[in-house]
């Protein structure tokens, strides 16, 4: 059988990173597509081959990119809600507006399969009650977290017999990639264990956090990949395990054990009303083959020895490479993209090229 042509999008990211390797492990034809807004950070090095990847913003992607792709697997998004709240107005542009616009020139070129990840963070604050199942109603509280559900509904309402999109609501991610990100729950709580050997927290700690390995994010997407249209067509599957939400203050207590002498104090309880317990039931129905292989102790205990082997320092842990939101902030502060988050170099090297050519018309006429 010849192996399945799949694009992806946000490869050089901290999910991308590691599937990338993955994808081209299990006999994948892979190609990269990535605006590299978070390449000055990369932790450590691996010995998986990364697929060839096209440096293009996906609001740039036109039907030839996508044609000859039996699937993409669509992760470039402004990924977190502190980005949401940089430019609501350039997270709907990218997240919503940005990936409908990618399924549509998709379903176009005859792509027959698009995995989405979208995010268990669209139930929103639904603190009580049962855990949320792909039923449940979304209760979105922040502009990313609306933009998934505006994703799920409108590339939803592309499917059809030759385009099968599949939504994978992700729980938040942990566990090493060498594209790291320090902003989520679990390997930020790592990082301050290791450097400071405490981990001190802003609040009390009780709202629920679904988690969830990238490792196993990445065997979802590639089963989502692998399975029979009818399995996965057109479904919302929430992504996890039963057994792992955690209070954030149980995911402290984890870590804190894992890393030797590190102490744990809570603080009061914080404004931030995202608290949500999530069921994974339904994955495992259409997707057997999936199980999460990595509890919250298991991936605390493979970010320590990564930072044990690179010998991490306070300074890479807080490098804003690591920190999406603060390396979002820095290449705006230093005019190295724009208002709209798209790359000035064009422009500098359009000038530079525009002045370059002045000068030798100047020059050419004083000869
Ligand atoms: N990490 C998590 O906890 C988590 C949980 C649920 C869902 N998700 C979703 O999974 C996807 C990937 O997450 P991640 O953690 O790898 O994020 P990430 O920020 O590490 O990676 C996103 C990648 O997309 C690229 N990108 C962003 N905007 C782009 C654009 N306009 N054009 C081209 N490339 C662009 C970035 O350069 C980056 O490499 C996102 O859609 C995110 O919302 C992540």
């Amino acid at each position: 059988m010849k192996p399945l042509r799949v694009l992806v999008t946000g490869i050089d990211g901290y999910i991308g990173a590691v599937l990338g390797p993955r994808l081209l492990e299990q006999g994948f034809n892979v190609v990269g597509i990535d605006c590299g807004f978070y390449r000055d950070g990369w932790l450590y090095n691996h010995s998986g081959t990364r697929p060839l990847t096209v440096t293009k913003d996906i609001r740039r992607i036109t039907r030839a990119d996508v044609e000859g792709f039996d699937a993409v697997v669509h992760l470039a998004e402004l990924s977190n809600d502190p980005l949401g709240e940089l430019s609501e107005q350039t997270t709907y542009d990218i997240n919503h507006r940005g990936s409908v616009a990618l399924a549509r020139v998709c379903k176009e070129a005859g792509v027959s399969r698009f995995v989405y990840t979208s995010s268990c963070s669209v139930y929103g604050a639904a603190e009580g009650g049962d855990d949320r199942t792909e039923r449940s109603p979304p209760n979105p509280q922040t502009a990313y977290a609306r933009c998934k559900v505006l994703v799920e509904r409108d590339v939803g309402a592309l499917a059809d017999r030759q385009f099968s999109p599949v939504f994978l609501r992700n729980a938040t991610a942990f566990g090493a990639s060498p594209r790291m990100r320090f902003d989520i729950v679990l390997n930020n709580l790592a990082g301050f264990a290791w450097t400071a050997g405490e981990i001190r927290m802003t609040s009390d700690g009780t709202p629920w956090r679904p988690l969830v390995h990238v490792e196993d994010i990445c065997q979802a997407i590639i089963l989502a990949l692998k399975a029979p249209r009818e399995a996965v067509h057109n479904e919302i599957f929430n992504v996890g395990d039963d057994e792992q939400n955690y209070r954030i203050r149980e995911i402290a207590a984890i870590v804190g054990r894992v890393f030797d002498g590190c102490t744990v104090s809570l603080g009061q309880p914080s404004g931030d009303n995202r608290s949500y317990r999530t069921a994974f039931g339904k994955i495992r129905h259409h997707l057997p083959e999936f199980r999460c292989r990595w509890p919250a102790e298991l991936g605390a205990r493979q970010l320590r020895d990564v930072f044990e082997q690179v010998q991490m320092t306070p300074d890479e842990f807080s490098f804003r490479g690591f920190t999406r939101l603060n390396q979002l902030k820095y290449l705006i502060a230093t005019g190295q993209i724009d208002a709209d988050f798209y790359w000035r170099q064009h422009a500098l090297v359009a000038d530079r090229t525009e002045q370059f050519n002045q000068r030798s018309s100047v020059l050419a006429s004083q000869t």
